[in-house]
Order: C-alpha cells, then structure tokens, then sequence
C-alpha cells in the first residue's frame, strides 16, 4: 500500500462516531434523531461518522467551511444518486434524485426553469386562489389539524403545475391516491419498513409495503394514460411542466420514454410539496406561538398598497424573514443528499478516500451558537440583521444538488401565508410547545398542529387581486 493510501485509511479511521452497535444507532436515528444528532455532535465535534445497520457508515459534517468544500467541489467529485436507493421503488431509476453525471445535469437543466424566474411568477395567483378554497372549508370555532390542509394546498398546487389542469376524474383519483401512498410511506410502520428492507413485505393492502405497491400502480396507470392521452393529441401550446419535458430531446434528438416520464413525475409531485407542506404548518405555528412576530407581520401586510401584485408581497422582508427562520429552527430535512467521494477529497482536516460517505448536518449547521446566537430561539430578526452565506444557512442544500424547487417553496410559503392572515384569524389549539418528529425520510410538527379559526378578516385590502 503507497503512503498516500495509508493516509486515507488512516482518516477515516480518525473520524470518530458512537460506538454503539449499528443496530442501535438507526432506531435512535428513526426514533430520536434529533436527540442522536446533538448527543454525537456534543461528543464528537463537526464531522463525526454515523453507522447503521444494513447501510455503509457515513460522515456527518456541520462547520461552514467544510460544508463550503463539499457544495462547491466540482459535480464529478461525488456520486450522489446511489445513495438514494431508498427512494428507487417510488421514484423509480430515471428520478432526478437517482441519476448522477450528464444525465442527471441535462434533467436539471431541463426541470429548473419552470421553477424559477417569471414561470414560477406566473403561479402567483394560482398560490392564492388554492389556499382561498382551502380556508373557505374550515368552521368557525372547530378544531383542525394544520398539516392536513396545507397538504391540500401544496398537493393541489404541484398537480396544476406539473399537468396544468385543475379539476377532473383523474385529478381527483391521482391525489387521493397520492396521498394514501405518502401515508404509506410516512407512518411509522412505513418508516421503519423503508429502513429495514427486510421487512418490505407485501402482505396485501394492510402492510406498508403492500400499500405502497399497489398505490404506486394506481398512481402509475393513471400517469401512462395521461402520457398515452397526449401523445395521440400533442399540444405544443400547453405550459404545463409535463408538456415540457414531453417536447424536451436529448443530444441524441431523442425524446424521454414513458418511463422516464413517470420517475421525473413522481419525483416532482412528491418531492414538490410534502416538504412545503411542512414547512407552511411550522410557520402559521410559529406565528401564533409568537404574538409579536404575528403583530409585526400583520403591520408588514398592512403596508401594502390595495390589492397588491404577488411578487411584491414576495419582497416583504419580515414576512421573508419568518420563512427563513421557520427553515431554519427546524429544517425539513435534516442533512443534505448523501455524497460518495470518488476520488481523494480533502475536506477540513481530513483527506477523505474514494468511498467515503459525506453528507452535510442542516440541523446542527442551524443550530450552530456561533452563527445564530440562542439558536433555540424562533427570531426571524436575526435574518434582518445580518446576511448567510450559501454554506451557513443551507435548507435547501446546495451546489449541483441543491433543491431545485427552492425558490418555488419559498414563494408559495410566503404567497400561501399573507392569503391566511388577510382572511383568517386562528388560534393555536395546543397547550404545549409543539416538536418536530421524524416523517418518513424528512421531519415535521408532531401532531399535525391543531388549531382553530376564531374570526373571518375582512382585510380586502391585503388580499392579493
Ligand atoms: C420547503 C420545501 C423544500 C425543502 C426544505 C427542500 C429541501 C431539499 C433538500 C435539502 C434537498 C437536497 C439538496 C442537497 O443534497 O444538496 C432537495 C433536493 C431536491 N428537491 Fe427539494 N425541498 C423543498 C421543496 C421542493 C419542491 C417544491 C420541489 C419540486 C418542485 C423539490 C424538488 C427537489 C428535487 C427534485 C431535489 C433533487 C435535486 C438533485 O438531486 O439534483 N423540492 N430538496
């Protein structure tokens, strides 16, 4: 073995981790993650190695500058899509999330306009009317679990971008459906089963595995006939995101497959708003934990002219701050994709050999003292008072991979949240402080967030024309 090999071995030998079995760990890391996260972090410091049963030991790192290192090295350092396998039986091989090199740069090319810039502008008031229909259903005074409708606000919401239609059988059947497979997906029987592939068993509709399987055939037939639906009848006219990658050829002048379709949908619809869906419950949480923090965002809404554009209620800078914070106290996701090394990668004090398994720690980033002094704290002032850099505040991760609906979630957080507090006046139902808990690969509020709708605003001048 040359010396230079010997070195490698030698750093990942130095990089320490609990030495409880492996076994251990991932139920902490189902059960507790949060908890295993501080209590390795408190022991071992900002790059710490994490071991579970049935998978490869990991690298969890959280200082700034090492985070730096891995978001801007270059996209051939690390194979990321392998590392996603626990996604593949959703999502399928030809998923965003699963693909690596030039495939996975073309999809993104492809994937990321519709995401950004004016085409995302254009869904402005469609953000809007969404979360109106949904507010019209709650009864004054009844008790309602959050989570539960702001699913149905993002859910409906990736259905209308992806195939542009609002209403309809199949819209109807495909989000039922959807959400029964995320059910199946997120309980934690589903969890524990996605870990342990030993017990992703299909015992008919009533384990989580059968569930899963059958839903995703559901799902997917109700996908191919849209496909097949289309490709009898193009429409070159239609802005839809499925319309697009439809139209879309590779360097080969080759259109994407049925196949492929389907992963990159699947991965859009789900990826698309089970993650917002969280992050809209935790801030309307937030804002009614926290009076002062709604009183400040009511007097930010207030300011704005009669019927304001949704791009300028985007700019508001303390409503931007409260969805910073809320991305920041308690991330979505708790660390970034998985990242194997594939040639020598130095990385702080470490050389890291070919093989290693690097992710980057969003939680204990956003918990660091250091840059976000009484971190427990909910303060979206401290985004006013000083900037992040792209390697300090990391929700949506970052370099070749980074979240490539960012700027969507952001924009339909915001949007979503000036339509409720310009129409509603709720009330937080809870009596405690409520916690994140694990759901499926990503956290959210335990519970879902009861809450009440205690009057009707009728602030018009803050609704959105
Ligand atoms: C608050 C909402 C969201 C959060 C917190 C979130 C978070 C993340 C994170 C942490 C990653 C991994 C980045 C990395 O490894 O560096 C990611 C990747 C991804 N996200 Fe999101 N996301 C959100 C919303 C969305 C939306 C709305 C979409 C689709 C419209 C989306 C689609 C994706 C896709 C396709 C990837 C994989 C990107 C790649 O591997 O190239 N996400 N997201």
């Amino acid at each position: 073995m040359s010396k230079f090999v010997d070195q490698e071995v030698n750093e990942m030998k130095s990089i320490a981790g609990s030495k409880s079995p492996a076994l251990v760990q991932l139920l902490e890391w189902i059960f507790n993650p949060l908890g295993y996260l501080q209590t390795n972090h408190q022991k071992f410091g900002d790059c710490f190695q994490m071991h579970f049963t049935g998978f490869p030991p990991f690298v969890m790192v959280s200082h700034p500058e090492m985070i730096e290192q891995i978001f801007t090295a270059p996209a051939s350092q690390f194979d990321v899509g392998n590392s996603n396998f626990l996604l593949l039986p959703t999502l399928g091989e030809n998923s965003l999330l699963l693909l690596d090199g030039d495939r996975h740069q073309r999809q993104r090319q492809l994937l990321m306009p519709p995401f950004h810039g004016e085409r995302m502008r254009a869904y402005g008031q469609l953000i809007c009317q969404i979360t109106e229909q949904v507010i019209d259903q709650w009864q004054l005074d009844q008790p309602f679990t959050l989570r539960d409708s702001m699913q149905e606000i993002s859910l409906q919401l990736i259905i209308e971008a992806v195939f542009g239609v609002r209403e309809g059988d199949r819209v109807v059947q495909l989000k039922r459906l959807l959400q029964e497979l995320i059910e199946a997906m997120t309980s934690v029987s589903g969890t524990v089963a996605m870990f342990f592939s030993s017990l992703q068993l299909d015992l008919g509709d009533w384990s989580p595995s059968g569930k899963l399987l059958r839903r995703r055939a559901q799902i997917d037939q109700l996908i191919f006939a849209e496909i097949a639906e289309r490709r009898q009848t193009p429409n070159p006219d239609r802005t839809d995101i499925l319309n697009l990658m439809m139209l879309a050829v590779d360097e080969a002048g080759q259109p994407m497959t049925d196949q492929e379709l389907r992963d990159e949908l699947m991965t859009l619809l789900i990826a698309g708003h089970e993650t917002t869906a969280t992050a809209l419950t935790w801030s309307i949480y937030w804002i009614h934990r926290l009076p002062a923090v709604k009183d400040k965002l009511l007097q930010e809404l207030a300011s704005l002219p009669d019927h304001p554009d949704p791009s300028s209620i985007a700019k508001l800078s303390y409503l931007s701050a409260v969805c910073s914070e809320t991305l920041r106290i308690y991330p979505i996701a708790l660390m970034t994709q998985l990242r194997t090394v594939k040639a020598p990668f130095q990385c702080g004090n470490h050389l890291f050999p070919p093989g290693t398994i690097l992710a980057g720690c969003i939680h204990l980033l956003h918990q660091r003292p250091d840059l976000y002094p009484d971190p427990e704290q909910f303060r979206p002032e401290r985004f006013l008072e000083r900037q992040f850099s792209a390697y300090e505040y990391i929700p949506f991760g970052g370099g070749n991979r980074r979240c490539i609906g960012a700027a969507f979630a952001l924009f339909e957080m915001k949007l979503a949240l000036a339509t409720i507090l310009s129409h509603c006046q709720l009330t937080l139902a809870e009596t405690k402080p409520v916690l994140p808990k694990r759901r499926g690969l990503t956290m959210t509020a335990a519970g879902g967030v009861k809450m009440a709708l205690s009057d009707r605003r009728s602030l018009p001048h803050l609704a959105p024309s």
